[in-house]
């Protein structure tokens, strides 16, 4: 009897250390066998069973049915560790499907393009049509239509890429003024935004290819107050409710008089006299502007005695450096989309 309790307890603590080192179900089955199965150790034991006095045979035979019962239970706890730890591993190199997907990289608008449409909604907001013309013009439209006869110095100004002796890739939006009076009648009130091109040398402020746009409105009683409240206006949408706009006597053969539009700097109010945005003056210049010449009103076979105009032309890019504080031009056409994702 002692025997079999010594022997039990020897085979109890062989079972045990064999089912916790098994690392799967076949190592943790080959353990069941060689202990439990039906030629295993336990069967053999029984079988002593049969080699003791008849008295002591039921509590020996409780013992061991005892331990056959505990060793069970350590077989499904170990079974389940091994269950645990597959799927465990399972899930380390498994794809989760339901798991968010990383959000894609969206890209944005491009700065220009938002700028420019930020102008057309405004303007469209007051009424003005926003007008679309080529890009290739011939020189009436660009020079002769706007008071800029051949001969005239401030063809000079406009050092124009030349495709033929007479067509030119268009080096302001102002031909628009021209094609859009062509066709209509006043009042007009017309917006066009585009592309423009130059021959200069490309720095921080200057690029050969760079963006207008360009106001007109033509109507009976029209004069500079509207202009300068349409403006004002326009720079309060761009830049903020503080902003004023300020006119500069200048020339332009197309308007008369003609002047040039400065805004408050949109970053240091004004108030410095060390703002690297202004150089100290307070102000932006943001482009040309004046009453449409009568020149250009007659050459439309408008009667410049019941209807008056004005006009303005404005550098996108400039606005846009402006609004987002960057310091060179060129920024813009760099391809840069971290660039562009920040100025949204
Ligand atoms: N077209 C001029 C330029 O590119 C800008 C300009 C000035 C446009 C005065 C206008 C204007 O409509 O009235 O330099």
């Amino acid at each position: 009897m002692n025997q079999i309790s010594q022997t039990l307890d020897d085979l109890v603590s062989r079972f045990s250390a064999a089912v916790s080192a098994a690392s799967d179900e076949r190592e943790l089955d080959a353990a069941r066998v060689a202990f439990l199965g039906r030629s295993g150790e336990i069967t053999v034991i029984r079988r002593g069973i049969g080699a003791l006095p008849s008295a002591e045979r039921p509590t020996a035979g409780k013992i061991i049915n005892d331990v056959v019962a505990t060793m069970e239970e350590q077989l499904i706890r170990e079974a389940q560790r091994i269950q645990l730890r597959a799927f465990d591993a399972e899930l380390a190199t498994s794809i989760d499907v339901t798991f968010p997907a990383p959000a894609s990289r969206l890209g944005t608008l491009h700065p220009i393009r938002t700028m420019t449409s930020t102008i057309c909604t405004y303007f469209e907001r007051l009424g003005f049509a926003v007008v679309l013309g080529p890009e290739i013009e011939p020189d009436y439209y660009t020079f002769d239509a706007l008071n800029i006869p051949a001969d005239h110095p401030a063809r000079e100004g406009f050092d124009s890429f030349f495709i033929t002796d007479s067509l030119l890739l268009r080096p302001h939006t102002s031909p628009m003024q021209i094609r859009t009076m062509e066709q209509h009648q006043p009042p007009i009130a017309i917006l066009a935004p585009g592309t423009c091109y130059r021959r200069d040398a490309v720095d921080a402020r200057h690029l050969f290819q760079f963006h207008q746009v360009e106001g007109l409105l033509v109507a009976e009683g029209i004069h500079m107050g509207h202009l300068k409240g349409v403006l004002t206006g326009l720079c309060r949408e761009l830049f903020g409710p503080q902003q004023n706009v300020r006119f500069r006597p200048s020339f332009f053969p197309f308007t008369e008089p003609s002047a040039e539009v400065d805004t408050t700097c949109p970053k240091c109010k004004g108030e410095t006299t060390t703002c690297n945005m202004c150089g100290g003056s307070g102000w932006i210049e943001l482009g040309g502007a004046g009453m449409v010449h009568p020149n250009v009103l007659r050459e439309m076979k408008y009667d410049t005695d019941v209807v008056s105009g004005w006009a303005f032309g404005f550098g996108i890019e400039r606005l846009a450096l402006t609004r987002y504080e960057i310091d060179d031009i060129r920024r813009f056409y760099e391809n840069d989309p971290d660039f562009s994702r920040q100025l949204r």
